[in-house]
């Protein structure tokens, strides 16, 4: 566990009972019976301040969601959200990515949602990326083949190396866009995270793919 800088994030965290779960390794392969339903589970890595992840639970009661984040001060603002909006299939992890596969089990994902992570732009940092074989090979493990993950990103490098990264790792590419916001994908750009608002207010082009694991 990293070191708190501030401690009171903890116990606001701990006060918001299910829409935290703090030891989820406990409900590997049983996340289906926490949520008491059999609905699709779809999760956001590094969700930040969840306007998007909670915006989606919210349009799509049929579906559970869970938001991974390690820093607590932004987790903080999406579980907030979450909890004025009364929303009840969702859930987030105070949790690090890098042992997602040891909080799911095998087929247990539905979907991977990847939005704005970190570029890590040093050659010697590309591990680091989400979108390196070594996390494919994780999300591969907990993803049912022919379920999808859908990225969107700001930076060109960064989507240059998904790109590549995950037509190497049994993902088939589809809806392509380099200008998310000057494209037909509707449904897409009309859930914004709190980054992609801020480089849409800038005039900035989001990159965007979905890709099917096979
Ligand atoms: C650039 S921010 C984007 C946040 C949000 N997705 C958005 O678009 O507004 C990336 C987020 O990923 C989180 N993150 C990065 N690496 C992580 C890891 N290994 N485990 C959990 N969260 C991570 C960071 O703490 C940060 O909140």
């Amino acid at each position: 566990m990293r070191l708190r800088k501030k401690p009171w994030v903890k116990d606001e965290i701990v006060s918001y009972g299910r829409l935290v779960v703090l030891d989820p390794e406990k409900n590997r392969g049983q996340w289906k019976e926490w949520f008491g339903n059999d609905q699709p589970i779809h999760i956001e890595l590094g969700t930040g301040k969840g306007n998007f992840i909670t915006t989606l639970a919210e349009q799509n009661p049929s579906v559970n969601y869970i938001g991974v984040e390690v820093r607590e001060e932004v987790l903080i603002s999406a579980v907030r959200k979450a909890a004025n909006k009364g929303l009840t299939n969702i859930t987030f992890l105070w949790f690090n990515i890098t042992k997602i596969d040891e909080v799911f089990a095998e087929d247990e994902v539905s979907r991977i949602f990847l939005n704005f992570s970190d570029p890590w732009p040093k050659s010697g940092h590309a591990k680091r990326r989400l979108t390196h074989t070594e996390f494919l090979k994780r999300y591969k493990k907990i993803l049912e083949r022919g379920q999808e993950i859908h990225l969107k990103t700001d930076n060109e490098k960064l989507f240059e190396f998904s790109l590549n990264e995950l037509s190497n790792n049994d993902f088939r590419l589809k809806n392509i866009t380099l200008d998310l916001h000057n494209s037909k994908f509707e449904e897409a750009k009309s859930v914004m995270t709190e980054y992609e608002q801020k480089f849409v207010s800038r005039g900035m082009k989001i990159y965007r793919l979905e890709a099917v694991y096979q």
